[in-house]
Formats: structure tokens, C-alpha cells, sequence
């Protein structure tokens, strides 16, 4: 099927493939500042999905890819287009606020991406954290409910990708 072809329904399709993407320091997620970022790590991710989704999980295959690099996030990306892979959560941490290279390759590549973040960006001290070089190239953005985040993102892509957005105006 090419790429940004919508089928029919979501039982049609079988299995989505969604792609759980996460940049840099994100790998060590319950280590790394608890009190920002929760006491769970990012393997807790698919049971959080199963929770929120129940049954609609099995319609989702779900990948996942850490890693601290912008060049290697930006090859994941292109290959997660070259997969055909439906949809990506992606929390490119520190990433979302300084590169334009990130922004670039999410514009193109024809893959609806939601940002995703831990925390509340906008709550947070540092002002630069509102800032989002990757906000006008996704259909949405998810930040400060912890883990339950990436669990939200992939609920809010699969509504996407099965055109239940268009209902609920999303
Ligand atoms: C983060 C927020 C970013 O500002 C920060 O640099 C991160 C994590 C979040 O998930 O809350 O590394 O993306």
C-alpha cells in the first residue's frame, strides 16, 4: 500500500505500525531526575499503552528506538519512511528546542509525528523550553502527563491514522 494511502478502516488495515522515538538522556528515563521526569522507565511505555488502549492495542505494532544522536534520530526517521511505519511519537528532548535539522526532516517526510514530552515544557524555569523548532511540522503535541504521555501520542496517532481524528476534530 503507498505510504499515505488511508484504509478503509482500521480492522482493513491490520496492525499500524507506530514508531516510540526517543532522543537524547531520554534512554535513562526513572534514573535521570525523578522528580521531573518519574521513577519509570521507558519499558514501561507498551504497558501503558495496553492500559489506555485495551482492546485498539492490538491494532498497533509499536517499535522503539533511543538514542542520544541528532544524526542517527534524523536515519531512524528516514528509515521509519522507507518502513512505511504510520506514525511516530517522538520526544527529541533537548533536540526539540535547538534543531532545526530535526524540524527539517519531520516537514518531509510525510509521516504524521506527535511531539511528546515528559514534563510540562511550559511550566518549566527555562524559558527556551517553549520554544519547539519541530511544533509546526506535527499534527499535535503531548507534554507533562510523565510516561503517560507516549501512551496519549500513540492513542492520538492511531485516532489519526484511522480517521477518527476527522470526527473528533483533531
Ligand atoms: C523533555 C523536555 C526537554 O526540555 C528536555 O530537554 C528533555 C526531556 C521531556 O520529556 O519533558 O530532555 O523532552
Amino acid at each position: 500500500m503507498p505510504m499515505n494511502t488511508m484504509p478503509k478502516s482500521c480492522h482493513d488495515a491490520g496492525p499500524y505500525s507506530i514508531l516510540v522515538l526517543n532522543g537524547p538522556n531520554l534512554a535513562h528515563t526513572g534514573l535521570r531526575q525523578p522528580e521531573i521526569y518519574g521513577s519509570r522507565g521507558l519499558e514501561d511505555i507498551p504497558t501503558l499503552v495496553n492500559q489506555l488502549m485495551g482492546e485498539r492495542a492490538r491494532e498497533i505494532d509499536l517499535s522503539f528506538y533511543a538514542c542520544n544522536s541528532e544524526g542517527a534520530l534524523i536515519d531512524r526517521l528516514e528509515q521509519a519512511r522507507a518502513m512505511c511505519v504510520r506514525g511516530v511519537a517522538f520526544n527529541a528532548g533537548a533536540y526539540t528546542h535547538t534543531s532545526l535539522a530535526l524540524a527539517d526532516c519531520i516537514a518531509w517526510i510525510g509521516i504524521p509525528v506527535v511531539e511528546v514530552h515528559i514534563s510540562n515544557v511550559f511550566a518549566r524555569e527555562e524559558p527556551i523550553r517553549r520554544q519547539s523548532f519541530m511544533g509546526a511540522h506535527v499534527i499535535g503535541m503531548i507534554a507533562g502527563f510523565g510516561l503517560w504521555s507516549y501512551a496519549l501520542a500513540v492513542q492520538a496517532l492511531h485516532a489519526h491514522i484511522c480517521g477518527a481524528g476527522k470526527k473528533l476534530k483533531i
